[in-house]
């Protein structure tokens, strides 16, 4: 089973960015404990700070993988661009967020990405990352 985590802008600086928030973890060192987890699926990942890499990242796999774990960051509330590629692919995709976006500001309550995302997933931590894998087994 090919499952590709995607985190889009800011997600790089995890560890460093916002502990209070986000945590002191880095992804790198998380994505390793999901690989030995998750020791029989084909788990991968990928990173960008820009909107059309993400996309074309959607594009790329969306016809040939099992699943897609995807936390946009910032772009899932402002991007009908990912909300549109997301349609337009047959990969479904699992919304994630570390922190609860509905208990923060409210611009982070809505997201272009919902409508057309298998489900969502927010608040647990890095663990949101681990029951989105969950929920595609
Ligand atoms: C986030 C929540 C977003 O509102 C924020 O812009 C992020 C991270 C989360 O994982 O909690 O960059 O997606």
């Amino acid at each position: 089973m090919n499952i590709l985590i995607i985190n889009g802008p800011n997600l790089n600086l995890l560890g460093k960015r916002e502990p209070a928030i986000y945590g002191t973890a880095t992804f790198e060192d998380y994505f390793k404990e999901l690989q030995e987890k998750f020791s029989t699926l084909n788990l991968t990942y990928y990173q960008s700070n820009i909107e059309g890499e993400l996309i074309d990242k959607l594009h790329e796999v969306g016809f040939s993988y099992d699943g897609i774990v995807f936390n946009a960051g910032a772009y899932t509330h402002t991007s009908v661009g990912l909300g549109d590629a997301i349609k337009g692919i047959e990969t479904p995709v699992i919304e994630v967020h570390i922190s609860n976006v509905h208990a923060r500001e409210e611009f982070r309550h809505t997201s272009f990405l919902a409508p057309n995302v298998r489900g969502i997933i927010a608040g647990f931590g890095m663990q949101s990352y681990d029951l989105a894998i969950q929920s595609f087994l």
